[in-house]
């Protein structure tokens, strides 16, 4: 089975093909980074704009590359939410339109899904079961998921996203968007020792009684107050920016840990954009390998946003019950009057166009 994914729910746009017996066969993304950078965040409607210019360039370009071996899909898969409203609309609605026209299944993905699938492209997929820690831009969540589809959200997030997080501090410090990779090349030149003792930044509420939800967006202010107590030269804002990303690693790692714990599994996932953190990956892989465990990744381009976790959950959600050797879900109808949930709770992810898994 063939699934042409489209991704649209923020500022990428992505295109990719997943086949059942081939795997990822290829995969385009156009980035929107340079288009909002003057405005120091995501404007929703140029995002909308530009995804109605580059999205079905961008499908033909996948098409008709003689190396992705003909057009002909079995279904489209597109993110339905959660995301922007307008930009979610615009990859619906081509999705919809092209599956109509070959008379094939469109199918709704839920996004932060796609995220944790994407370890699953890797040559080495996580068996289940595993504890998923997804952290983007919009989301903070640590998932145990005991088996295909089945999902139960452990912590969420109480303010800020850690993606978010990143962004804001980022911002403050006047390192331009996005935040996280900002931050994290600033931090390289970052001195460990000037935040240390009664400076050392707060890690929020890592407490055992505090469980397993975060709270990102004190943490930002405490990083905003610092930055206003002091002149920010280069050697300062990297001395900030180092501090602000320890913190976050910190924190991630003792939920991690307290999720694994709790659970009794040894399987760690981590995706979203924040996952592409070089010292968040270091330190999440020592504490899994000490507890004897394994940490699963999907390769940094698809720690953040693309269409090819958007194709692979498309495939998985159709062909799930074969692989799994019990009846396939019922053939979904070819119906096309989409809509988005911007947004959506994964703990309700059968509410949309997708086939539910048995
Ligand atoms: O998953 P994603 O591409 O989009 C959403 O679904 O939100 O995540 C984007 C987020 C942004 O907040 C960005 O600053 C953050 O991921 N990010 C990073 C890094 N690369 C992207 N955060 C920390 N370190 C990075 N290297
Ligand atoms: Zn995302």
């Amino acid at each position: 089975m063939r699934i042409l994914g489209i991704e649209t729910s923020c500022d990428d746009t992505a295109a990719a093909i997943f086949d059942g017996a081939a795997g990822l066969v290829g995969h385009r993304l156009a980035s929107q980074v340079a288009l909002h950078q003057p405005y120091g965040g995501v404007v929703p409607e140029l995002a909308a704009r530009d995804h109605i210019r580059t999205l079905l360039p961008l499908v033909d370009d996948l098409l008709c590359d003689p190396a992705n071996g003909g057009a002909a899909m079995d279904a489209v898969a597109y993110t339905a939410g959660p995301g922007l409203a307008g930009a979610l609309l615009v990859g619906a609605a081509v999705a919809n339109g092209l599956a109509r026209a070959w008379a094939i299944p469109a199918v709704g993905i839920h996004h932060m899904e796609g995220h944790l699938l994407a370890p699953m492209l890797e040559a080495k997929p996580p068996p289940y079961p595993f504890i998923a820690l997804l952290v983007s831009g919009g989301h903070s969540l640590l998932v145990a998921v005991a088996g295909a589809g089945q999902y139960h959200i452990l912590g969420g997030t109480r303010d800020d996203a850690a993606g978010e997080a990143f962004d804001k501090t980022a911002k403050i410090l006047g390192l331009g968007y996005p935040g996280g990779p900002a931050i994290a090349r600033a931090a390289v030149a970052g001195d460990p020792d000037c935040f240390t003792g009664a400076k050392t930044f707060p890690r929020p509420m890592t407490k055992p009684a505090d469980g397993l939800d975060f709270s990102f967006s004190g943490l930002k202010t405490h990083a905003r107050s610092v930055a206003q107590q002091q002149p920010l030269d280069t050697q300062r804002i990297a001395d900030i920016a180092l501090a602000f990303e320890l913190a976050v690693v910190d924190t991630v790692t003792i939920k991690c840990q307290r999720a694994l714990a709790q659970s009794g599994y040894q399987r760690l996932v981590v995706a979203g954009g924040v996952a592409a953190n070089q010292r968040l990956r270091a330190r999440l892989c020592s504490m899994v390998i000490e507890h004897g465990g394994e940490v699963f990744y999907p390769r940094p381009e698809f720690c953040t946003d693309n269409a090819a976790m958007i194709a692979y959950a498309g495939h998985f959600r159709l062909t799930h019950g074969l692989r799994e050797g019990r009846e396939p879900s019922p053939p979904i109808p070819l119906r096309y009057d989409f809509s988005v949930k911007p947004r959506w709770s994964l703990m309700a992810i059968d509410e949309v166009a997708s086939p539910p898994l048995p």
